[in-house]
């Protein structure tokens, strides 16, 4: 066992690093504020390949492993979590789903444009009555011959009005239950799909969270992800993947609060030192650094887990949970040792405590990664 990093992988995460400061850095928080999509840092993102990062170059991706993406993400996210939600849903979720089970048209046609950061996709299986639980899907594709007609409402759908293209879950034969579900690849601007409201968020207030609503859209058979009824555990297994993305993003956002405050408490001065100095300040910053340093080894792991082809699913849970609650722990400490500094926007740490809260409840909640967890604990137990 070694925890060294590769060149490759050094290269990667300074890359990254670099970008963030000098692309994503200016105009944070005004975009905080203004809820304004990073368009242009996202562009250039999927300019430096990092829209598609594990995509084979094949399909216009950058060819690279799992733990890049991670290292990538982290950096990403210290800096900007709604950029780096961009990022993930692309990568992990739109265009894994596309090339691991894609036909051939389809990723000539949509995993192609996606991988090179051309466009942008969305990923749809939340709905008003559906988040958790998701088998209760109540947006329905009837199977019309030679098409589905798509019919329903998605919400908080991330990049869901800069997208163009929509993986949607749908549900075709309610009697058959996760079974009777499929997973659509739709488009922007065919007739009946609407974006919807935009929301109003506490974080990631700069990424575009919409609603999308769809009336007798009609989606090509072509256009089905997989055999009929596959849909579910596409997005099971999508997901699966998706979490070790926002494992690492919740990992940045907590790495980039730790970073903040650390420096903070070398400079800020209070009974003559500096506040580090205090041992209140400096425990707190060694707790901060322990509880990171634990969540950036769930996450690596994990992503080296996918990389060899090993099973992964309860370590993705385990990372997502872990590195979420520990971005809102370490993301609440910076903010306190920022003192009144931490209660402004000029000083960050307070959009990182906000954008740490989404961590805990997208691609699933901790309870369903808890859920996740404990099944495959009590089935180790009982040796299936
Ligand atoms: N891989 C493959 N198959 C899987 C799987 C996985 N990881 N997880 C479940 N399945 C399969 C099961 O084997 C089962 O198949 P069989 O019946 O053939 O055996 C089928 O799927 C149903 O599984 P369960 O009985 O376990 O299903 P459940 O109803 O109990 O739900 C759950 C399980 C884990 C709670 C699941 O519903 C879940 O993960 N919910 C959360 C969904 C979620 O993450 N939503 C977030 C939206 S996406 C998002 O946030 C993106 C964004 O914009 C940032």
């Amino acid at each position: 066992m070694h925890f060294q990093l590769t060149e490759e992988h050094l290269m990667i995460q300074q890359a990254a690093r670099d970008f963030a400061q000098t692309e994503l850095l200016p105009g944070v928080i005004e975009r905080d504020d203004h809820q304004k999509f990073p368009a242009e840092g996202v562009r250039k993102m999927g300019e430096l390949g990092f829209m598609g990062m594990m995509v084979s170059p094949e399909y216009h991706g950058s060819g690279m492993d799992t733990v890049s993406y991670v290292l990538a993400m982290e950096e990403i996210s210290k800096i900007d979590a709604s950029a780096s939600v961009s990022m993930s849903v692309n990568n992990s979720l739109v265009c894994w789903g596309l090339e691991t089970f894609g036909t051939p048209e389809q990723k000539e046609t949509y995993l192609k444009p996606l991988a090179a950061g051309q466009v942008i996709g969305a990923f749809c299986l939340s709905e008003p009555e559906a988040g958790s639980d998701a088998t209760s899907q109540k947006t329905t594709a009837i199977d019309m011959g030679d098409h589905y007609l798509l019919n329903g409402t998605k919400n908080w759908i991330t990049n869901g009005n800069s997208a163009s293209i929509y993986l949607v879950i749908a549900q075709t034969d309610v009697a058959k239950g996760h079974r009777g579900i499929n997973a659509l690849i739709v488009e922007k601007g065919m007739p009946g799909f609407i974006v919807g409201k935009k929301e109003d968020k506490m974080g990631i207030r700069g990424s575009d969270t919409h609603s999308l609503m769809f009336t007798d859209v009609k989606v090509p058979k072509e256009n089905r992800i997989g055999e009929e009824g596959f849909g579910f555990k596409f997005a099971m297994k999508t997901l699966s993947g998706g979490r070790i993305g926002i494992a690492a993003q919740a990992l940045g956002i907590a790495s980039g609060a730790l970073e903040l405050a650390a420096k903070y408490a070398t400079e800020r001065k209070s009974f003559g030192k500096p506040i580090g100095e205090h041992q209140g300040v400096a425990f707190k910053l060694a707790d901060m650094a322990t509880k990171v340093e634990a969540a950036r080894l769930l996450v690596l792991k994990s992503a080296w887990l996918k990389d060899q082809g090993l099973p992964f699913d309860k370590e993705s849970a385990m990372a997502k949970l872990y590195a979420s609650e520990v971005a809102m722990e370490v993301t609440t400490e910076a903010v306190q040792i920022h003192g009144g500094y931490g209660f402004v926007k000029e000083y960050h740490v307070e959009r990182l405590m906000r954008d740490a809260k989404i961590t805990q409840i997208y691609e699933g909640t901790s309870e369903i990664q808890r859920i996740v967890i404990s099944r495959a604990v009590l089935n180790e137990a009982a040796g299936i």
